[in-house]
C-alpha cells in the first residue's frame, strides 16, 4: 500500500491574523502539489481568516490545541466542534511544547485523541524523547509508552486515519536534525508497535511524520525513507522554504 505524503506546518504562536493571510498569499503557488496533503496548523485566532484565504487551493487547515469538552464554563478554551465548524481538518495533539510547558499528560492526550475523532477531526499525535533519554538509550521504550497510552481505546479504523509525528525534543527549534537513519529507525519502530497493538493493515495505513528542524535542505533525504510519510515543520513553515519541503 502506498501512503499519501502529508506535509504540515505548525505555525506555533506566530502570525497575527493579517500576517497569516499574507503568508497564505506568499505560499499559495509554492505549495501546489496534488500528490501531497498540505496542512497549515495555525493559532486559534488565525483559523477563520486562514480557512478563507486557502479556499479553492489544495491546502487544508489544522489547529494546534483544543479542550475536551464540547461547550460550557471553560473560560479561554475552544472545543473540537467549534474547530470542525470553522473548517478545520487536522488537530495537533500531544506536542512536546504542550506536554512540557502546559503540563499535558498522556491521560489528557488520550482523551483529546478520542474527542477529536468523535468530532470528525484528524489527530496529528506527537511523540518524542528528550536529549537525556536519547543519550540514555531508552528512547524507544519511552515513545512506545507514550503511544500505547495515547491510543488506549482508539479503534483500528480510527488509527488508519491517524497521523503520528515523531518529534525528538532535542531536534525541535535547535537546528539539530535527527539523521535520516535515526528518524527512520524510530518511525519504523512506531509502525511495528501499531502492528502489535492493532494489525498489519492498520500499521500499513497509519501515516508517520518526522518533525524537528526539517528544512528545504534536509527534507528530501528524510522523506526518502520508507517509514517517513511526511513532516511536521515549525520554523521553516513560516517562509517560502515550506514550498520546497512540500515539493521535495
Ligand atoms: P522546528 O521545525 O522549528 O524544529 O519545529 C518542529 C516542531 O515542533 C513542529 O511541530
Amino acid at each position: 500500500m502506498s501512503r499519501r505524503r502529508i506535509i504540515a506546518g505548525n505555525w506555533k504562536m506566530n502570525k497575527t491574523p493579517s500576517e497569516a493571510v499574507a503568508l497564505c498569499a506568499e505560499l499559495k503557488d509554492l505549495v501546489k502539489n496534488d500528490a501531497v496533503d498540505v496542512v497549515y496548523c495555525v493559532p486559534a485566532i488565525d483559523i477563520v481568516p486562514v480557512v478563507d484565504a486557502v479556499k479553492g487551493t489544495n491546502v487544508l487547515v489544522g489547529a494546534e490545541n483544543f479542550y475536551i469538552e464540547d461547550k460550557g464554563a471553560f473560560t479561554g478554551e475552544i472545543s473540537a466542534p467549534m474547530l470542525k465548524d470553522a473548517g478545520v481538518t487536522y488537530i495537533i495533539i500531544g506536542h512536546s511544547e504542550r506536554r512540557d510547558i502546559f503540563g499535558e499528560n498522556d491521560i489528557l492526550i488520550n482523551a483529546k485523541v478520542k474527542k477529536a475523532f468523535a468530532a470528525g477531526l484528524k489527530p496529528i499525535l506527537c511523540c518524542g524523547e528528550s536529549l537525556a533519554l536519547r543519550k540514555a538509550g531508552t528512547y524507544a521504550d519511552w515513545i512506545k509508552r507514550q503511544i500505547t497510552w495515547d491510543l488506549d481505546g482508539v479503534t483500528a479504523d480510527q488509527v488508519k486515519d491517524l497521523v503520528i509525528a515523531y518529534e525528538p525534543i532535542w531536534a525541535i527549534g535547535t537546528g539539530e536534525t535527527a539523521t535520516a537513519d535515526q528518524a527512520q529507525e524510530v518511525c519504523k519502530m512506531i509502525r511495528d508497535l501499531i502492528a502489535e497493538l492493532y494489525d498489519a493493515p492498520t500499521a500499513e495505513a497509519v501515516r508517520i511524520q518526522y518533525g524537528g528542524s526539517m528544512n528545504a535542505g534536509n527534507a528530501a533525504e528524510l522523506l526518502s525513507k520508507p517509514d517517513i510519510d511526511g513532516g511536521l515543520i515549525g520554523g521553516a513553515s513560516l517562509k517560502a522554504d515550506f514550498g520546497k519541503i512540500v515539493n521535495a
